[in-house]
């Protein structure tokens, strides 16, 4: 098995490994120490069942469902799918327009995601990218009195679904009232500390991230878009240009992620399953 970085932000290519297989302790820690020290790691060529894809990912720890229940894979209830296409009757097989905005994933619940598996079935000639911001480079080049300024701060985090319904030229539904009532948000600091690297980065995102605790509303908005101005330079972003059969491992705890948009005539099918993290701190 061999690392192979793939630019000088983040990312890095691990070659000759099937993750279809069984790994044993040692190879896990190889990985996992991939993990942090790249935030992005891609394996080509893989060949994976929902079941193999949920082996692999279980090894960094339990997985998570999704509040769009009606997105997880029939049968698979840790699979969430991102597609654009439809079943017989006309109704999307999965989330069509994912994250097409800077975000982290669920990042408005208490206990957010480590990271999450994106594995890519089929996907377009052109277009479809995933880009990541690297949040520790944004945190560590932020300003020094901005710097200060945010050092204990805490931000407000929510799933915006209505707007993004509203906003989208997309098929989403509404959601039930118990789904509505699970959106509560949660509150996290805005500069968190990386669990295994020890590594401080920012932690607010554009998709999710609605407002600073005990800040005067505007002058928090204006922080808030100074942040995530500087948290999106191109100085901090690796662009993952997908090929069929990648699979994506990304850590949530230091990357934001943004999903390009693609020609509409082209097919993009995914497989995503997300793996629990712990309360940001
Ligand atoms: C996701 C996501 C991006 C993409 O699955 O969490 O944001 O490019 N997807 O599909
Ligand atoms: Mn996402």
């Amino acid at each position: 098995m061999d690392i192979k970085p793939l630019s000088n932000v983040c990312g890095a290519e691990v070659i000759g490994f099937d993750c279809g297989c069984t790994i044993d302790d040692a190879t896990l820690t190889q990985l996992q120490q991939a993990l942090v020290d790249h935030c992005v790691l891609v394996f080509r060529d893989q060949s994976l069942t929902p079941d193999q894809h949920k082996a692999f990912s279980v090894r960094w720890g339990p997985l998570k469902g999704h509040l769009l229940r009606q997105y997880l894979m029939p049968g698979h209830d840790h699979v969430l799918v991102i597609s654009n296409k439809k079943d017989e009757s006309g109704k999307p097989v999965g989330i069509e327009d994912a994250g097409r905005y800077w975000h982290t994933d669920v990042s408005y619940e208490d206990v957010p995601p480590m990271g999450s598996l994106l594995y890519g079935l089929e996907v377009p000639e052109t277009g479809g990218d995933t880009m990541f911001a690297n949040q520790y480079r944004a945190y560590e080049s932020l300003p020094p009195d901005l710097k200060d300024r945010v050092a204990t701060l805490r931000a407000r985090h929510r799933f915006n679904y209505v707007q993004i319904q509203e906003s989208a030229t997309s098929s989403r539904v509404p959601l039930t009232d118990e789904q509505k009532a699970e959106l509560v948000g949660s509150v996290h600091p805005v500069v968190r500390t990386h669990p295994e690297s020890g590594r401080k980065a920012l932690y607010v995102n554009p998709g999710f991230t609605e407002a600073l605790v005990d800040v005067d509303e505007t002058e928090g908005q204006i922080l808030l878009d100074k942040l995530f101005d500087h948290a999106t330079d191109p100085a901090v972003i690796y662009r993952h240009s997908w090929q069929p059969h990648d699979l994506v491992f990304w850590d949530n705890r230091c990357l934001m992620h943004h999903a390009t948009p693609y020609p509409e005539t082209a097919v993009r099918h995914m497989h995503r399953t997300t793996v629990e993290g712990t309360i940001p701190v």
